[in-house]
Order: C-alpha cells, then sequence, then structure tokens
C-alpha cells in the first residue's frame, strides 16, 4: 500500500507555522460562539473555567499534538500508525487519525453553514443595515434560517472558496492565504477593540466577562467550557497533526505552541470585549444565543455613527477567521486520501468537498424543511456540534495524551518536544495524569456517573 512520494512538503518558515495554525485556531470559535456561548453561560463563570481548561488542557495537549504530527511525517492515520510502530504498541492507534479525520469532517459541515450566514450577513453589511426596530433584526436572520435555498447558495460558496485554498497545496495555498487574512484580522480586531473603547461600553463588557462569580459555575458550563476548549484550538481532529507533519525538525514546539494559544485567547478575549461593549451600550441581550451576533451587532451597526463602515470591517473580518478554519478542516482528509489511497490532491479535495457539502444541505434543511428530525430531541446542527466538540475532541485529546505520555518512549517524547529538566518534567506531567484525569473526571459528571 506504502509507495513512494514527493518529499513532504513544509512550510516556508517557524513563523509561516505560526500564522497557519493561528488561522486554524482563531475562527468561527473565537468570534461567534465564545460570545454567545459566554451569554448563554452566565458570562464570568464560562470564561473562568474555559481559560483554566485552555491552560491545564489545552495548551499541554497542543504541544502533544504538535509533536505526533512532526514525529509522524504524514497524514494523521500514518502518523499514528508510525509511531504506534516506533513505541511497538498496537496499530490501533490510528484510531486517532480516523476519529479526527471523521470529526473535522462533521465539523466543516455546520461550521461552513454558519460561514454562509456570515457571507450573507456581510452583503447586508456592504448594502448597509437599515435602522429598523429590535424584533426587525431578529425577523431578519430567522427569514433566512427558513430559506434553504439561500443558506445553500452560500454553503456553496463557501466550500468552493476553501476548496480553491487547499487545492493550491501547503505553501502556496494554505500558508499564501493565511499571510493575507491573518494580519489583516488582527488589524480589524485592534481597530474594532479602540472603537468600543471610545463609542460603546466596554466597562460594561468587562465586568460581564470578568466579575469573579464562582457560584454560577455548574456541570454544564463545565462540559460546555471543555468542549470549547478543545474546539477554539482546533484540538483532536486532525488539523494539529496534519499542520505539524509540515514543520521542519528545528523548530521549538513549546514556545510557537504557547504563542498560537495565546493569540486564540487574545482574539475570542477581544472580540468578546469589544461585541459585549456594543451589545451593552445599546441595551441588547447578551443571552442571545447562536444568533448573537447576526440579531445583535446588525441593530447596533444600523444605529452607531460610523455603523456602515464599521459592519462591513466586522464581517470581512468574521469571514477570513472562518475561511482559515475551514481550510484546516479540509486539508487532513486531503493528505490522508492523497498518501493512503493514492489519489491526486484535486480529486482529494473535490470528493471530500462534496461529502461535506452534501452533509452540510442537510444541515441547512434541519433549520427548516426537516426541522422535525431530531436526535435525543437535538436537531441535526446541534447534534453535530454536540458530538464532535463534546465527545468527539475529549475523547481523542485523551487518546492523544495517553498515547504521548504513557505508550511513547519517554526519550523520543523529550527528543521531539525539545524541554529538559524541569520544564520537561512540568509538561510531561500534566499530560500524563492531569489531562487525562481532568478529562475523564468531567465526562463522567457530566455522564452523570459521579454525584
Ligand atoms: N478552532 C476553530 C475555531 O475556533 O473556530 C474551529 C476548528 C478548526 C476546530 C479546526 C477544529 C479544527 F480541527
Ligand atoms: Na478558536
Amino acid at each position: 500500500m506504502t509507495t513512494s512520494h514527493a518529499p513532504r512538503a513544509h512550510w516556508s518558515s517557524r513563523w509561516a507555522f505560526i500564522l497557519v495554525t493561528i488561522g486554524s485556531a482563531v475562527g468561527l470559535g473565537n468570534i461567534w460562539k465564545f460570545p454567545y456561548m459566554t451569554g448563554v453561560n452566565g458570562g464570568s463563570a464560562f470564561v473562568l473555567v474555559y481559560l483554566a481548561c485552555i491552560v491545564g488542557i489545552g495548551v499541554p495537549l497542543l504541544m502533544a499534538e504538535t509533536l505526533l504530527g512532526r514525529r509522524g511525517q504524514s497524514s494523521p492515520v500514518g502518523s499514528m500508525r508510525l509511531l504506534a510502530d516506533e513505541a511497538g504498541a498496537s496499530r490501533l492507534w490510528q484510531v486517532i487519525g480516523y476519529i479526527g479525520i471523521v470529526g473535522a469532517f462533521l465539523i466543516l459541515s455546520f461550521y461552513s453553514v454558519v460561514a454562509g450566514w456570515v457571507l450573507e450577513y456581510t452583503v447586508r453589511a456592504v448594502e448597509g443595515f437599515e435602522a429598523l426596530p429590535k424584533e426587525a433584526f431578529g425577523e431578519a436572520f430567522g427569514a433566512l434560517l427558513a430559506d434553504p435555498k439561500r443558506m445553500i447558495l452560500w454553503h456553496t460558496a463557501f466550500m468552493g472558496m476553501c476548496g480553491l485554498v487547499v487545492l493550491g497545496g501547503v505553501t502556496r495555498g494554505i500558508e499564501r492565504a493565511n499571510k493575507i487574512m491573518m494580519p489583516a484580522l488582527f488589524a480589524i480586531l485592534v481597530f474594532l477593540l479602540g472603537y468600543g473603547a471610545v463609542a460603546a461600553d466596554l466597562p460594561a463588557a468587562f465586568r460581564f466577562l470578568f466579575h469573579f462569580e464562582p457560584e454560577a459555575i455548574n456541570r454544564s458550563v463545565l462540559f460546555a467550557a471543555m468542549g470549547h476548549a478543545f474546539f477554539t484550538l482546533s484540538l483532536g481532529m486532525g488539523a494539529i497533526i496534519t499542520y505539524g507533519s509540515y514543520l521542519e525538525r528545528n523548530v521549538s514546539i513549546p514556545r510557537t505552541c504557547l504563542y498560537i494559544a495565546g493569540a486564540d485567547t487574545l482574539v475570542a478575549i477581544l472580540s468578546g470585549l469589544s461585541i459585549f461593549a456594543i451589545v451593552f451600550a445599546q441595551g441588547l441581550e447578551p443571552a442571545a444565543g447562536p444568533g448573537l451576533i447576526l440579531q445583535t451587532l446588525p441593530l447596533a451597526f444600523s444605529q452607531m455613527p460610523g455603523g456602515h463602515f464599521i459592519g462591513v470591517l466586522f464581517f470581512v473580518l468574521v469571514v477570513f477567521a472562518a475561511w482559515s478554519s475551514a481550510i484546516s478542516l479540509l486539508e487532513p482528509g486531503v493528505t490522508l486520501l492523497v498518501e493512503r489511497f493514492d489519489m491526486s490532491r484535486p480529486a482529494a479535495v473535490l470528493l471530500l468537498c462534496a461529502g461535506v457539502w452534501l452533509l452540510g444541505i442537510a444541515v441547512a434543511l434541519s433549520f427548516n424543511d426537516w426541522s422535525g428530525f431530531t436526535v435525543f430531541g437535538l436537531g441535526l446542527f446541534d447534534l453535530l456540534d454536540t458530538l464532535t466538540s463534546k465527545i468527539m475532541m475529549p475523547l481523542a485529546g485523551l487518546l492523544i495524551a495517553l498515547f504521548a505520555a504513557w505508550v511513547m518512549k519517554r526519550s523520543h517524547v523529550a527528543d521531539e518536544i525539545g524541554l529538559s529538566g524541569r520544564a520537561f518534567a512540568m509538561w510531561y506531567n500534566v499530560v500524563r495524569f492531569v489531562s487525562p484525569v481532568a478529562i475523564v473526571v468531567i465526562f463522567l459528571n457530566v455522564i452523570g456517573v459521579l454525584g
């Protein structure tokens, strides 16, 4: 089954890797999901647990997953097979790769539908939001959800945009796209924050996110926060293994991972601050749910000074964030098809995009024509979201921690991650004990086994 391949492509520099991985991490998770989840889960209680999960589980696992990819130098499945062989362990560990690729496929199917909403709103922002009463904006979003043709149209456009970049390959496609989008994204974000400080209610946003309120923490907040920590750092879905596999050996993994996680967290907090600053300044409802940025922000844009321009910038920002993340959900499957099944890159991209596109159509229909179809009381959209961030990602994360810290040779791990002494021992023990125990405890807690 193995054939000879051209030497594996590599990023052109360490900064390129940092940039593309930030591109993967920073996405709808930061700008759409984090604010609405924070709103729904009571503000600071959620933020606190989320930050703890990033530090205690997310960052150590991000390093572990990068390490697996760089040592494996192939697709998520191929890398796991090679590493299992190297450690004299069962090839069943390839399941990490498969969970990732299937999970990425599922995520992309609903991610693309949400990105499609954002595309629609980008066009509306360019046209300018009319100053209408509050309810009109909720109705406008509702009308989009009720219109499968429109949603499918935008979903198709977004999948086309993603396919196009991935078709270009590692450096000429993925790396180049991120080199344009990421700096633009940061510039826009800083500008929006400045606007929030000057023209909106930043102190209220700050209180909402950081007011310490431990009694508001409960099980559903815990599970939601852990799931989101995985989602936001792109963990367990093959994306990090794949991007890590294009990384040169002479790069320090811990340092790059700190930059990546730091940037992701910063963007989540900054967009949370600027969005809630606008929400509170306009006296809007923070717990609006998934429609938060699409219902409340357009209302604000229609009323505030300079709102037309700010609105366009904001939605361009969200499009860039979504696009650069979505390509990282496509690439793991593409490398698998190319390496394992000897497909050409264009054929692999086409096949995968077509599959995601079909499932995405079902997701779009789940908001209207097929809304009667539910499993465990969840529609297809919520079902896929729950299945991936609350089950598949933590499960993959658990397996990655166990593999890196219990199955691989300690000396190989130390050599690959490039840490020694205290620093290594600390990271190693976190991945060995803290992360797995935390994941299992939160899992059991939510399933109801504990307490
Ligand atoms: N991290 C992305 C976000 O926050 O929007 C979503 C994501 C991308 C999840 C890639 C998983 C993944 F593999
Ligand atoms: Na993110």
